[in-house]
């Protein structure tokens, strides 16, 4: 009990990434506590999809260590341990929502799994639409939704399994300020349930709503704000 809540959900220690000669990051630490709340601000190009990336399990540090739960991520187990890592751990929003046009709302909501070989109960589908508003949209493809519903789209999907961690890329950036005050509605509320947050954006909305920002730039990153967070009263999110 004790050691499970008072460490960290992430450490990254001295990390380093680099996309060809082009340096991301250099000797990057950093710490996300269980149930927390983190906004990732930088200009373009800065590095935070890759971090991102990093965290999520799709991008391997060329040094340093990723500790989740205390465990290494990018340890010796390869690419089979990275693919149970992300099954077990992570929900994504990427920065373009990506649903396949082929396919409707509640059918991209559920793509994912059919290849995980995971079981899913009929009903979690319909939660999760219910939950996020878009239930009504269920059967209507992409090209015929908005951009707010095509952003809870991609979210319900990243949630379905129940992933203890979140990783959300500028999710309002083409979004207008009505939307944006109801997603930051929906990440205040998860992380009530114990999620922890990770969120790239340059919305001053959702900075102002997250218990911490940070700064990304020249492969440095600085805390700009700290808003004290409790887990106290929240459950936390059963780690698998
Ligand atoms: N696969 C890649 N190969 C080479 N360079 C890359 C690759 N992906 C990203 N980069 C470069 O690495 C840098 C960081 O990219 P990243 O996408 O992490 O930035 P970002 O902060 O998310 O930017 P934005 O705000 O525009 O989304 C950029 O200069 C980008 O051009
Ligand atoms: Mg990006």
């Amino acid at each position: 009990m004790k050691s499970s809540m008072t460490k960290p959900l992430i450490e990254l220690k001295n990390l380093n990434f680099a996309y060809g000669k082009r340096r991301i990051f250099d000797n990057l630490n950093l710490t996300f506590e269980h149930g927390s709340f983190s906004v990732i601000a930088g200009e373009s190009g800065s590095g935070k999809s890759t971090l991102l990336y990093i965290l999520g399990g799709f991008q391997k540090p060329a040094r340093g260590e990723y500790l989740f739960s205390g465990k290494r991520v990018y340890g010796p187990f390869g690419e089979f341990g990275l693919g149970r890592f992300r099954k077990k751990n992570i929900g994504f929003l990427f920065q373009d929502f990506r649903l396949l046009p082929f396919l409707t709302v509640q059918q991209n909501i559920r793509f994912p799994v059919l290849f995980s070989g995971v079981r899913l109960p009929e009903k979690k589908v319909q939660e999760q639409m219910e939950r996020l508003g878009i239930a009504h949209r269920a059967e209507a493809y992409p090209t015929a939704i908005s951009g707010g519903e095509a952003q809870r789209t991609g979210l319900a999907r990243a949630l379905l399994m129940n992933p203890p961690l979140l990783l959300l890329d500028e999710p309002t950036g083409n979004l207008d300020g009505i939307t944006e005050h109801a997603i930051a509605d929906v990440l205040e509320g998860l992380k009530k349930e114990g999620l922890t947050l990770v969120c790239a954006s340059h919305s001053n909305y959702i900075m102002q709503r997250a218990d911490r920002v940070y700064d990304l730039k020249d492969g440095n990153i600085t805390v700009r704000g700290t808003r004290s967070h409790t887990v106290k009263g929240a459950a936390q999110k059963k780690i698998l």
